[in-house]
């Protein structure tokens, strides 16, 4: 029996007595731009065991789950037709490695597995919550939780949401100097449950020395805001009663975050975090208007009419324009951007997170960017993004 043969068997016999501890495939060379390698292993999902894929993209990692019998099927296709190149799959039984060759053909082994391996079939693992004391005042006071530190059922989703901002912006905070006290602005900060959260890690969590700074305009929720502080002893988080577009920062900023801040108050964060030279400028957009407007006002004939025809696409263009402009102008300045989902979008469709980190300006590479930018309001009919307008590159 050849290997590739070997290996169907292997990986059938596998899924049928649930001994397949994991399969792995790269060297990709097939037609799917960024697509790194797949890995595969055994899940419980709601009492069903399924296959779950985990695709390796450069900047980002797609999971599906499959019945084991679609599983399967898809496998084989991807083995077979998608590209991938090496192939390794453990069994608690054997392990077998093969690469194909030039000449298309799969070469490797076989291996007895030396020692049984446990196979980790839970899927919905516990996971670590950034926010690990859940007791603190200020959880109380936002009713997220009750004295006990329990989450409120109401506040489920809130909570989820807090941790995973947090996971997120984990990474690129560690990243930042710490050699002096960081100077925090939140824009838009509303009831502030973002901005107490993101204290707390950073304080109690990393160690850091922080100024956080929330900005709203609504002063029932600034005055409310600082009360909670007050109660929590978070004696360097404040919150100011202000508009984004005339805020005048007292030191420099480190970091600027915008979340859900409406149309283009999103730019005037932006706009004032690039001024600043923020090391890290993190945005989630809220609603597109003024570019979907000028779509609306100057839409150009162009091959995407027959899908901006309709309303909401219309509006899921527009808003893809606009935070592709906004990363676009962002790398102008020198920072590399990440473009990420924040919420899932069963709870908001506003779920998108640009997030930027300041690296060095490119000269050649801002050449290229100003005729990128000329050339998509071109052919979308766009006059103006308002980050270009501000940033005066507009003409540039
Ligand atoms: C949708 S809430 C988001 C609150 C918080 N950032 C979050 O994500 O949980 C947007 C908040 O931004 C405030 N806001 C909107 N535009 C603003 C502006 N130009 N200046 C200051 N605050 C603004 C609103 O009053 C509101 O409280």
């Amino acid at each position: 029996m050849g290997l590739y043969q070997q290996f169907i068997e292997q990986l059938k016999g596998s899924l049928k007595d649930k001994t397949l501890v994991k399969l792995s495939l790269g060297n990709y060379k097939g037609q799917e731009e960024g697509l790194k390698n797949l890995y595969v292993k055994l899940v419980e999902i709601k009492r069903e065991i399924k296959l779950s894929f985990v695709y390796r993209y450069q900047t980002r990692d797609i999971t599906k789950n499959y019945s084991l019998r679609d599983g399967f099927d898809v496998l084989v296709e991807s083995v077979h037709y998608k590209g991938f190149r090496s192939v390794t799959l453990r069994t608690l039984h054997e392990s077998l490695e093969m690469q194909m060759n030039k000449k298309g053909e799969w070469m490797g082994k076989v291996v007895k597995a030396e020692q049984a391996t446990e196979i980790q079939l839970s899927h919905d693992k516990k996971k670590e919550r950034k926010i690990a004391d859940t007791q603190q005042s200020y959880l109380q006071d936002l009713r997220l939780t009750d004295e006990k530190g329990q989450v409120f059922k109401n506040a489920q989703d809130k909570w989820k949401q807090i941790n995973h901002y947090i996971e997120i912006l984990s990474t690129p905070l560690s990243a930042l100097p710490a050699d002096k006290p960081l100077q925090i602005v939140d824009m838009g900060a509303g009831k502030g449950y973002l901005t107490f959260a993101l204290y707390d890690y950073l304080t109690h969590k990393l160690q850091r020395d922080v100024q956080v700074h929330g900005v709203e305009f609504r002063k029932d929720l600034v005055d409310l805001c600082n009360q909670i502080a007050e109660r929590a002893h978070f004696d360097k988080l404040r919150f100011e009663e202000g508009t984004i577009e005339d805020y005048v920062p007292q030191e420099k900023i480190d970091v600027l975050i915008a979340l859900h801040a409406c149309d283009t108050a999103t730019d005037d964060a932006i706009y004032q975090g690039i001024q600043q030279e923020a090391e890290l400028i993190v945005v989630a957009p809220c609603c597109h208007k003024q570019v979907r407007r000028e779509l609306e006002q100057h839409k150009a004939p162009n091959q995407l009419q027959f899908m901006t025809q309709y309303g909401i696409f219309l509006e899921r263009h527009a808003e893809m324009l606009t935070d592709s402009i906004r990363a676009l102008i962002l790398n102008y300045y020198g920072y590399e951007t990440k473009v990420m989902q924040f919420i899932s979008d069963q709870h908001t469709p506003k779920n998108v997170m640009i997030v930027a980190s300041k690296k060095v300006v490119n000269q050649g590479q801002q050449e290229l960017i100003l005729s990128q930018l000329q050339e998509l309001k071109r052919y979308f009919g766009l006059g103006y993004q308002h980050l270009e307008r501000l940033c005066g590159l507009e003409n540039a």
